[in-house]
């Protein structure tokens, strides 16, 4: 199948590729077809039509991209000096930076979300590489003070070795990144599993590693649906697993790592509370409240979904946002006026719809939105919903919806709101908007949440860590710390 005629145009670059369809898998530094010939479609979330097809993989595919990286683990990459492991990190950041156009268009293509959004994740790469090229040169052991007489202890960093490293749809070259970037500066070797409704941009990849001078075999990407993922999970070979995604495949996935004794980070979900206090200045805290859930469409792991809001402003605040909702306006990413794109999938805007439905059973009022945008067409596309009247023990409240759909919640003191926003099973992300500093900051002590914005949600940086407490995750992405997650520690002894 081809790119429908209906798009809207296309660079030639971004044209060409999908032309090229279907597309195959990345293995040892060629494109290769599924064995078994299997394909999956891929969709323009804006239309329902189909973008292109991409190779399906199965068992075969992951063999054989694991056994690549086994083997450019074991022949070079470990081993290459870390100043030029430094410099093929950046050539890759340069390589994406010099296709930002074509990656941005594929990126809004498959996933919906507005170009120019999707120009700021492709940025958002480069950063990543860049920033985790600094650090081949930077990994130091360290000489221990042993108490044994003539005793030298020294510990050194190595590489895990073999990472399989599973990603979402809603960030594609972004995760892609934030994964393969600590993985390639501590020295492993990577075989990256797209999400099946957004494999473009990921396995494009494969061709700017290549242009770049990495080593073939160091970055495979195998395109699948979830078997595909359970099978590099499962495969034996695989030293390390880092998954991004549904916090019922977190729990899977750990559980088999547990049983075999694999490393495993795991980025989950959220249902991250967002508190302004009665001093706030209400007017950045609403525009800030309305990014922090409509952001992506709220399918953002660390979307602002629980709206915490002074009982006395209550109303105002409602208000407030509901006329800015009403006046948002939804399209195709591709179009440079669309402000909101739809959700990623058919099946993700009925699990949306879903929820509404169930807070609506549950008694509470939809203030704004509430349905499917009917003006749309086919496309998978959700109004921005704001529910009110909520009580905190609805699946609205509870559960991570992962679209346009905030539930606003009143409070009366700071008490009250600190223990109600930790009363969840999850731990991402909270967000505080006040202008009393010592409040900000106690209230930054007492929520469960691996980030805290002040007057500001969903900043980031490289440097940055970033993860879960308690169900959203275990361990960090970003940051110095990000390199412990692929990195053994070995501690070496020499009587003298
Ligand atoms: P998912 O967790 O099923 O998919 C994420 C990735 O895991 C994809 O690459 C998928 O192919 C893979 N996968 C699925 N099942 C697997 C398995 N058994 N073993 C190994 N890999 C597997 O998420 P899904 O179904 O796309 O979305 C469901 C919900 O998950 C969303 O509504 C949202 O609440 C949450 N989610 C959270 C994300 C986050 O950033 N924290 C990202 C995507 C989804
Ligand atoms: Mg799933």
């Amino acid at each position: 199948m081809r790119v429908t005629e209906t798009l809207p145009p296309l660079g030639e670059p971004a044209r060409a590729y999908l032309e090229g369809g279907p597309i195959g898998h990345w293995i040892d530094g060629g494109r290769v077809e599924s064995a078994s010939g299997a394909t999956l479609s891929v969709h323009d979330p804006a239309t329902a039509d189909q973008i292109c097809e991409v190779a399906e993989g199965g068992a075969a595919e992951v063999d054989a991209a694991v056994a690549a990286a086994r083997g450019a683990f074991v022949n070079g990459w470990r081993d290459l000096a870390p100043h030029r492991r430094a410099g093929l990190i950046y050539a890759l950041a340069d390589q994406i930076k010099q296709n930002l156009q074509e990656l941005a268009e594929l990126e809004s293509l498959d996933n919906g979300k507005p170009i120019a959004y999707a120009r700021g994740d492709v940025l958002a790469s480069v950063a990543h590489l860049r920033y985790f090229a600094g650090w081949p040169t930077k990994i130091e052991g360290a000489t221990l003070p042993v108490s044994a007489p003539d005793t030298l202890c020294y510990t050194r960093r190595e590489p895990i070795g073999v990472c399989g490293q599973i990603i979402p749809w809603n960030f594609p070259l972004l995760m892609a990144a934030w994964k393969i970037a600590p993985a390639l500066a501590s020295g492993c070797t990577i075989v990256l599993k797209p999400a099946e409704q957004t494999p473009l941009t990921a396995l494009r990849l494969g061709e700017l590693a290549q242009q770049a001078g990495i080593p073939d075999g160091v970055i495979n990407v195998v395109a699948g649906a979830g078997a595909t993922g359970a099978a590099l999970v499962d495969h034996p070979d695989v030293n390390k697993i880092a998954f991004t995604g549904s916090t019922a495949v977190g729990r899977e996935i750990a559980a088999k790592c547990g049983a075999a004794l694999k490393r495993v980070t795991l980025e989950l979900g959220g249902k991250s509370p967002n508190i302004i206090l009665p001093d706030a200045d209400l007017e950045v805290a609403v525009k800030g409240a309305f990014r922090a859930i409509y952001f992506n469409s709220g399918q953002a792991c660390n979307a602002g979904s629980r709206l915490f809001v002074p009982a006395a402003n209550f109303d105002s605040v409602i208000e407030q946002l509901a006329t800015r909702a009403a006046t948002t306006k939804l399209g195709h990413g591709l179009d440079s006026t669309t402000e909101l794109g739809p959700l990623v999938s058919a099946e993700q805007r009925q699990r949306v719809l879903g929820y509404i439905e169930a807070g609506k059973a549950d008694g509470a009022e939809v203030v704004v939105g509430g349905t499917a945008n009917a003006e749309a067409g086919d496309g998978y596309f959700v109004a921005p919903t704001v529910f009110s009247g909520a009580d905190d023990s609805m699946s609205i409240v509870r559960e991570e919806i992962f679209g346009p759909v905030l539930v606003a919640l009143p409070y009366e003191s700071i008490e009250e709101v600190a223990t109600r926003a930790n009363d969840t099973e999850y731990g991402l992300a909270a967000g505080v908007w006040t202008r009393d500093i010592s409040n900000a900051h106690r209230l930054a002590a007492k929520l469960d949440a691996g980030s805290v914005y002040i007057n500001c949600w969903g900043v980031g940086d490289p440097s940055a860590p970033f993860g879960g407490f308690k169900a959203s995750g275990i361990g960090r992405e970003m940051g110095a710390q990000n390199l412990d997650a692929y990195l053994e520690t070995k501690s070496v002894w020499a009587k003298l």
